[in-house]
């Protein structure tokens, strides 16, 4: 079972390599992986020293040790009394550029330029990282790969035109360099279909889409190429678990396979999780058992978050103004909305859902809602405005706080709005058509 996510991203340009000697040659614009091509003969400095000295030999050596894949610097020597530490040929080349201070210390213990040789050696394949293959093959001075990320044993990569025609070489190398990985997909980078995954090509390994990834002390299990997952929120998760306690409530709208609502179900919690996407409702329940939550504190929906708000949460804070629900005294009731293009929409169904008048005494726990939105420029007045403008109310002191998760773009910013749910929004006499204006005047009843 594979589980730990890595976050692995790399930006760089290729850069002519003439001035490296540690570089395979001869395989610029590669398209077809012949690892065999890639041998390369280079001649290395190398210090041949008495192995009862090497632990005081090689503190003056290892800012200049041979570094490569499955290459050790300090290797035995034919003769087996000796030890060969191997140099890197782009730092040494003669016994005076290592520095004075180290020289001095060498001889210290016997060691001088007597000691030093070049050697020949061979380098293959398996010697090179997968970043020195991209800069040897692919089209010099140009972005080559722009960020991937691994979610189990799948890197997802999102290639640049350029690319394409490399795609199935450099699947190919990440699937030979990074030991967790079985398979390389490619994607479109823009997600714009209502259950947010990805259209996803498989450009080298197995084709098999079936994670587990661990987060917030839970394990998920699912489908990448049906459901949505990023690895990039995990601290965002953990930020939100950690404002509830044991005996809150959560209603998540837009649940996905849970990583909200199966941790805090961990915690404690009584978890109403609701997603559209019938394959991640079906993932979020097998989470459920995969992960052995106590099934009474959890109930999972497959519906659209407007019903999910308009039926199921208006049910339970009626049930419980009515006395059929029970909270613990200081309980908190939070509602999570992590659909960033639109969750802001969804604000307007809270405005006025209560229609009986008669049950606003009785509510008397508080209810914090973390809405997600992208928002350009000046990102948390944007993102305060889309916020009262699509409640229809003006909240703002109700807003405990305004957060900036992360960057998505140069100008696209997702920020989470954190604000108290307030009787005035909720009981707000509404018109009596059942869709609520996007703008009204809440009324002061409170
Ligand atoms: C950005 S993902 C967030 C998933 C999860 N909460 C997380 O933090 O990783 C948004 C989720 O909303 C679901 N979704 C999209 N439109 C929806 C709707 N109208 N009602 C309910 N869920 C919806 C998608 O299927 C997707 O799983």
């Amino acid at each position: 079972m594979t589980f730990a996510h890595t976050l692995l991203v790399v930006f760089y340009r290729t850069m002519s390599t003439a001035s490296t000697i540690l570089t395979p040659l001869g395989v610029r614009g590669m398209k077809i992986l012949e690892r065999e091509k890639f041998i390369r003969k280079i001649q290395t400095p190398v210090l041949k020293v008495p192995a009862e000295k090497l632990s005081k030999i090689t503190p003056n050596c290892k800012d200049y040790f041979l570094k490569l894949e499955n290459f050790k610097p300090v290797q035995n020597d034919s003769d087996n009394k000796l030890k060969c530490i191997f140099f890197n040929p782009d730092k040494i080349s003669m016994y005076t550029d290592i520095s004075e201070n180290h020289r001095q210390g060498l001889l210290h213990v016997g060691v001088t330029e007597n000691n030093f040789e070049l050697k020949d050696i061979q380098l293959s394949y398996e010697n090179w990282s997968y970043g020195t293959i991209f800069k040897a093959v692919l089209p010099e001075n140009e972005d080559i790969v722009s960020g991937f990320t691994q979610v189990g044993h799948i890197i997802h990569l999102n290639l640049k035109d350029h690319l394409l025609e490399y795609r199935t070489l450099i699947g190919q190398v990440l699937v030979d360099k990074i030991k967790s990985c079985r398979t390389v997909v490619n994607k479109s980078s823009i997600i714009d279909n209502t259950y947010r995954n990805f259209s996803m090509e498989v450009i080298a390994g197995e084709e098999d889409f079936i994670v587990t990834v661990k987060e917030n002390q839970c394990n998920f299990m699912f489908n990448f190429s049906e459901v949505y997952w990023n690895s990039r929120l995990g601290q965002e998760h953990e930020r939100i678990l950690s404002f509830l306690k044991p005996g809150d409530v959560l209603f998540d709208v837009f649940c996905g396979v849970g990583p909200f609502a199966i941790p805090a179900v961990k915690k404690k919690c009584k978890v109403f999780a609701n997603d559209l996407n019938p394959d991640s409702f079906k993932w979020l329940n097998h989470n459920a058992n995969l992960n052995k939550l106590n099934m009474s504190l959890f109930k999972s929906y497959n519906l659209d978050g407007k019903d999910f708000i308009l039926n199921n949460f208006k049910e339970y804070i009626t049930d419980y103004c009515l006395g059929k629900e029970k909270l613990e005294k200081g309980a908190k009731l939070h509602i999570t909305m992590n659909l960033p293009a639109i969750a802001v929409e969804f604000l307007k169904y809270f405005n006025g859902l209560i229609e009986d008048q008669s049950l606003d005494e009785k509510l008397d726990f508080e209810i914090i809602v973390y809405v997600y939105c992208f928002a350009p420029g000046d990102a948390v007045l944007a993102a305060k405005t889309m916020v009262i403008e699509n409640i229809g109310c003006d909240i703002s002191d109700d807003i405990i706080d305004i957060y900036d998760v992360r960057n998505v773009s140069p100008k696209k910013e997702m920020i989470r709005v954190t604000f108290r749910l307030s009787k005035k929004v909720l009981f707000s006499v509404r018109n009596s058509d059942s869709e609520p204006p996007k703008k009204k005047l809440c009324l002061e009843n409170e």
